[in-house]
């Protein structure tokens, strides 16, 4: 009888044992070694550009827990950044960068870019990978933001792209005017 009980617990512990290993090494197979795990933009990923943080023209958030960590890039002027998985940039409410997991477009820093339809029902996306999504001005995402390389593709105003056609004070003024806010 004793011996009995005693194997029975013993292979109860080493179910429990085995179980915490794999909680342990997340269960969605995300250990320390590998790559963090993609980030695939749903419409509902994409909001009032007013609620996100907004460092200079740009607005961002990220969608994976590391805001802090996307916003501090942002916030530093040094080339060789590369931001987090999850993170979605915008400029204008009609387009957008997401970074994706390493792997996903390596000559392009893993970014995807979207032509996007907002409106005051919310956010479809119309269009998304690299080389033919087209900003409204008639020219090619990764034609330009190719030039920032050294700064994970994001051009700011004095990363080597070629300029928009726009002022910052009209940039603030589409984001003021994004037709998803106050809904
Ligand atoms: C003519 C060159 C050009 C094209 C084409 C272009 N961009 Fe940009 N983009 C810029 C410049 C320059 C800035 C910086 C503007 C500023 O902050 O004053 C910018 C800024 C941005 C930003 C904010 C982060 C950053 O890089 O500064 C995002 C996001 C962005 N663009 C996405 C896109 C997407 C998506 C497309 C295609 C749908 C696109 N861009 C097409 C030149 C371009």
């Amino acid at each position: 009888m004793r011996t009995t009980w005693t194997r029975s617990v013993s292979r109860g512990l080493v179910a429990v044992a085995a179980a915490l290993a794999m909680a342990a090494c997340g269960g969605d197979g995300g250990g320390a070694t590998q790559a963090p795990a993609d980030f695939v933009a749903e419409a509902s990923d994409f909001e009032c550009l007013q609620s996100w943080v907004r460092v200079r023209n740009i607005r961002l958030t990220n969608r994976r827990g590391f805001l802090d960590e996307a916003v501090a890039l942002a916030q530093s002027p040094e080339p060789g950044k590369q931001y987090p998985v999850g993170t979605i940039i915008q400029l204008f409410p009609g387009e957008a960068m997401v970074k994706r997991a390493p792997g996903y477009d390596p000559a392009n820093n893993d970014w995807e870019y979207f032509e996007l339809n907002v409106s005051a029902s919310g956010t479809e996306i119309r269009k998304r990978g690299r080389d033919d999504i087209i900003n409204m001005f008639g020219g090619q995402c990764f034609g330009c933001h190719e030039a920032a390389r050294d700064f994970d593709f994001i051009c700011e105003e004095d990363h080597g792209c070629v300029k928009l056609p726009v002022t910052g004070a009209q940039i603030a003024v589409l984001q003021d005017s994004d037709p998803r806010c106050g809904q």
